[in-house]
């Protein structure tokens, strides 16, 4: 007896080819948290100051949950028959998270956070549009990881406008 796929949704023969194309767009994804967890890490150690804590204390839990975001994309990209890719293949964009000159420039790594939040932000709502009606279970995992963004960035504009008030952002 031949094993047959099923006839509906991304696993069907017919979307072999969106499934592809979902494979690249949720490996992009998983390479954004990856090296969200890179710079977070970087930017969770080397700020100096009192008013440095509360963001070295908030990236510190932001990491985990970033890495759960990379482990789940990981998981999908595997459930979607593709694989995920080795770090050979891993390409850096994040200029505006790399230290500032002075590491008690704390506004530098907060509008740093914002614009990595933004950017998972935008392309997890491309993920969303693009599975909508094709990969329930993919966009409702990228739903639920999107809540998590949105949360980080909302945090972070918060202590921006701490500096704002102040005149310091
Ligand atoms: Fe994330
Ligand atoms: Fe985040």
């Amino acid at each position: 007896m031949t094993v047959r796929s099923a006839s509906q949704g991304i696993l069907s023969d017919d979307n072999l080819a969106k499934r592809q194309e979902l494979v690249e767009l949720l490996k992009k994804a998983y390479w954004m948290e990856m090296e969200t967890v890179m710079s977070y890490i970087t930017n969770s150690i080397n700020p100096d100051g009192v008013r440095a804590q509360e963001i070295i204390e908030s990236l510190q839990e932001d990491i985990q949950e970033e890495l759960g975001h990379a482990q789940r994309f990981a998981s999908r990209i595997k459930e979607l028959y593709g694989v995920v890719p080795g770090s050979l293949e891993f390409n850096a964009e994040q200029s505006y998270l790399q230290p500032p000159e002075h590491q008690t420039d704390i506004v530098h790594v907060i509008k740093g956070v914002i614009e990595a939040e933004t950017g998972a932000i935008e392309h997890y709502n491309r993920i969303i549009e693009f599975t909508d009606g094709l990969d329930f279970v993919t966009q409702d995992m990228v739903i639920d990881i999107l809540h998590d963004e949105e949360g980080h960035r909302r945090l972070f504009e918060g202590y921006l406008r701490e500096y704002e008030v102040e005149g310091l952002a």
